[in-house]
């Protein structure tokens, strides 16, 4: 099966109801992004950090996988899929999608702040973290999410898969974080693109379709085009 990779940003989760970061009224409308979400916000004000990703995390129990997240599921029926993304919610695994790459960490688990080896998933009913919050080692702990200023250790491995795609699919991200917005540039030369966003950013590349669609239905449309390039 040809491979399939395809990189998600905060817009394919927008349907089911999970702001964007940078959309009118997103996230970083309301929040003072480096407070609430830089290794320097952490080290300052590590409650309020706690704080803000335990109001992230009760929202997206609330939240389904949408249209889209199913789509992707589908094209496994056709291609070898390779999720990479940098949103930090589980709406791609919650709708069955079996790889899938977090660049940004997954606001679902928890790390030791002692030794980063020592991830723990939160499960449903303990969804809190504080700076009392202790592990079964005794240590305090920290979101497991890759703050501004810090290395996305994932990068590496997701540079790889782009490398090997026969196709590269972009969704609902606005390209301007990096390291994940270079990932486009790391697409042999020749192989198709496609980039699926209402309000795109502008894409100096050869092979890019644009499908200027909201993440649910220009994965459907998507879907009918790839299944003529198996
Ligand atoms: N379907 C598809 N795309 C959409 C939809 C939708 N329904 N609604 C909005 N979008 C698009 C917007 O047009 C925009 O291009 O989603 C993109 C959202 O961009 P951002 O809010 O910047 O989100 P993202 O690109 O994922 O941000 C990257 O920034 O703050 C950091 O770590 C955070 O992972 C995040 C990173």
């Amino acid at each position: 099966m040809k491979k399939l990779v395809i990189s998600t940003g905060a817009g394919i989760s927008a349907e089911s109801g999970i702001k964007t970061f940078r959309d009118a009224d997103g996230l970083w409308e309301n929040y003072p992004v480096m407070e609430v979400a830089s290794h320097t916000g952490f080290l300052r004000n590590p409650e309020l950090i706690h704080k803000f990703y335990n109001e992230r995390r009760a929202q997206l129990v609330n939240a389904k996988p949408n249209a889209a997240h199913y789509g992707l599921v589908e094209l496994e029926k056709y291609f070898d899929v390779q999720v990479i993304t940098q949103n930090v919610d589980d709406l791609h695994e919650r709708a069955g999608s079996s790889k899938v790459l977090h660049l940004h960490g997954e606001l679902m688990k928890m790390q030791s702040l002692k030794n980063e080896n020592h991830v723990y998933t939160l499960d449903r009913d303990h969804l809190e973290t504080s700076t009392a919050t202790r592990d079964q080692y005794g240590d305090p702990v920290r979101p497991f999410i890759v703050f501004f200023e810090e290395a996305v250790p994932n990068f590496t491995p997701a540079m790889k898969l782009v490398q090997e795609a026969d196709i590269f699919v972009v969704i609902g991200t606005s390209l301007v974080v990096y390291p994940a917005a270079s990932l486009i540039n790391c697409v042999r030369p020749g192989k198709p693109i496609f980039y699926i966003d209402p309000n795109p950013a502008r894409v100096d590349l050869d092979n890019v379709t644009v499908i200027k669609k909201p993440a649910t239905e220009g994965v459907k449309e998507l879907i009918e085009t790839l299944k003529t390039m198996q």
